[in-house]
């Protein structure tokens, strides 16, 4: 189609403001599905991708829209991830656009991720069409929240749409807005091919699936294609959009989005943001803004039960077929025997793997508490990065060390801010902003270690404003701090999983509290059990468990053996949940312990 009937545009909002509502709405209304199919759809996505082959994972759909204007207009909705680990995934598709759809929820207002996505639109240039989603709620209050779209992230709202992605109201001005704001596509269609990567995923009929937006030339089925960043060469099998069944085109040019088929085997071949172009007539430059992700946050991951290391990687390597951007690697510890230092994007994305690993694979798991990458700096001059307390080198051989900050937006309703800017200062925050985005809301920005925000900053967020407060970030950089190795003793054998990095200012309460609730996690065993801190080879802080002072079994009265039996049982079973560190048994909540310190 011809560009000026194309427009490529996203939605994007704060979780819940009804962004796949209003999606489901615009494909409804441009008759993209009758309404049978919508319902089946809705009911049944699986049936659909059934019997279509392919699986449907983003909401990224062409649709046809015949406009006032009397033209029929192409328009392309790019879905972006909704989860704010996948920064970088988010500003692809974004890039993949010239323009967004900004929903806010007119009763609730502009939240944290709003902002975070509006700045992502707005580094990628997009024209922005505010729109004030669930007028029909009595709380809804457009003019408010115009008001804080205008003060907070500096766009006219005067001419939001009103809409109700529920009742449908609005959703003819928001498909009209988007042919007259948004600018059609300017690439070329004589240059070389030049098509962006924005999403791909794994089909197990058709190997993996990529999304792409087509910035110059044009790409059909049989076309041998490079990829620029990995010098991977594929031809193409097959060509389509979605519509948002996958519906197979003869081609794909010059501002137009669709998916590419390619015989390739394994997603970590598609990195998102790379630039495809053909082998023979190579583009000069790849699309800009190109880089690998890499993991931020680490933990081990160690089976209960030493068998089950085999599943535990099979299981892994499963789960990395469909995202591939977790890292694992085999890692030993003195401590839990055998297991994987795993590498994530995130920490929700590290807690969705996790309880995926549990449940999907039935695997009883201990892992330790999360840490981010640090750089090291030695006296020699090297620099290391490291992902694990226990590869830190002796103090000695330190220069210095540097951690990574985040920079994080917060709103918060004012009644609940003492709290917040207390929790902000416990986790070395430093303020960099403060503003009133009306009388009852604040808005902060702070620069905070990673390391904080990974050890327990949500939950303790949600429960000081009762699940009030809103919360994105993005890295902004490194930065030297005064750090120090926190070790753990257990019987005087330092337990290299309990290890963590710390602020030296926080190290003595840290060590005190780990020890402590180490003492009330560890059981009685049938000795004494020394607890120590360590900076070192400084004790800093130190505790006892008791041995028993009588067999378990003797509060049993003599005759009652069921009685004993069960008690015995039921040891057992306890002890399914126990790494055994030299002779002392340790509960796996213990390796997380560090995550409730005060
Ligand atoms: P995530 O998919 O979780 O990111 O949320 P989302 O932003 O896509 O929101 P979603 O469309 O799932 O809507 C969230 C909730 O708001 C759902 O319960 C919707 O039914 C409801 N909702 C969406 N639009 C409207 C609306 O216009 N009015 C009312 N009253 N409710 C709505």
């Amino acid at each position: 189609m011809e560009q000026k009937f194309i427009r490529n545009f996203s939605i994007i909002a704060h979780i819940d403001h009804g962004k796949s509502t209003l999606a489901d709405r615009l494909i409804e209304y441009t008759g993209a599905l009758d309404k049978r199919l919508m319902k089946e759809q809705v009911l049944d996505k699986m049936d659909i991708e059934r019997e279509r082959g392919i699986t449907i994972k983003a909401q990224t759909v062409r649709l046809y829209y015949d406009a006032d204007d009397g033209n029929r207009y192409q328009l392309n909705l790019i879905d972006t991830p909704g989860h704010v680990d996948f920064t970088y995934e988010v500003s692809r598709s974004l890039a993949a656009c010239e323009g967004a759809l900004l929903v806010v929820d007119a009763s609730q207002g502009v939240e944290a991720q709003t902002i975070a996505n509006v700045y992502l639109a707005l580094d990628n240039d997009l024209e922005l069409i505010p729109v004030l989603n669930k007028i029909d709620l009595p709380g809804a209050d457009p003019e408010k929240v115009k008001k804080e779209i205008e003060d907070v992230i500096g766009i006219d709202a005067s001419e939001a749409i009103l809409a109700s992605a529920k009742e449908g109201i609005g959703t003819k001005e928001i498909l009209e807005a988007v042919v007259r704001k948004i600018p059609p596509p300017s690439g070329s269609i004589d240059e070389p091919l030049k098509a962006m990567v924005f999403d791909s995923w794994y089909d197990s009929y058709q190997g993996v699936v990529t999304l792409i937006r087509v910035i110059d030339g044009k790409v059909k089925k049989g076309d041998k294609i490079i990829f620029m960043s990995s010098g991977k060469e594929y031809e193409v099998t097959r060509v389509g959009v979605f519509t948002p069944l996958a519906k197979d085109v003869d081609e794909l040019s010059a501002g137009e989005v669709g998916f590419i088929i390619a015989g390739i085997k394994e997603l970590k071949d598609v990195s998102i943001g790379d630039t495809i172009t053909h082998p023979d007539n190579p583009t000069k430059q790849p699309f800009p803004g190109f880089k690998k992700v890499k993991p931020v946050v680490f933990c081990g991951i160690y089976p209960v039960d030493t068998k089950d290391y085999d599943d535990l990687r099979d299981a892994l390597e499963k789960l990395s077929l469909n995202d591939s951007s977790i890292t694992f690697e085999p890692e030993n510890s003195a401590a839990l025997g055998f297991g994987f230092r795993c590498g994530f994007l995130g920490l929700l994305h590290m807690e969705i793997v996790q309880e995926r690993l549990e449940r999907e694979f039935d695997l009883n798991l201990i892992s330790t508490a999360p840490t981010v990458v640090y750089r090291v700096k030695k006296r020699n001059g090297d620099v290391l990065e490291i992902d694990n307390p226990a590869d830190l080198p002796p103090v000695g051989d330190i220069e210095a060390i540097e951690e990574p900050y985040i920079l994080a937006t917060i709103i918060v309703p004012s009644e609940y801010l003492g709290g917040v800017l207390q929790l902000l200062q416990e986790k070395r925050g430093i303020q960099k902003n403060f503003n009133y985005i009306s009388e009852q809301r604040v808005i902060l920005e702070y620069e905070i270690p990673l390391s904080e925000v990974v050890i327990d900053f949500y939950d303790r967020l949600k429960s000081r404003t009762k699940g009030y407060a809103s919360f994105d970030y993005e890295f902004s950089g490194y930065k030297a701090s005064d750090l120090v190795k926190l070790d753990i003793l257990i019987n005087k054998e330092p337990v290299d999983a309990l290890s963590i990095i710390v602020h030296r200012d926080h190290a003595y309460y840290k060590g005190r509290d780990l020890v402590d609730k180490l003492k009330e996690l560890i059981p009685r065993q049938m000795f004494d059990v020394a607890i120590q801190a360590a900076i070192g080879n400084k004790i800093i802080a130190r505790s006892t468990v008791k041995a028993y002072r009588k067999n378990v079994t003797a509060k049993c009265y003599g005759g009652d053996i069921t009685r004993k039996k069960k008690l015995l049982e039921r040891q057992k079973e306890g002890k399914k949940r126990m790494k055994q560190i030299g002779k002392v048994d340790v509960p796996q909540e213990a390796f997380l312990a560090v995550l409730k310190l005060g």
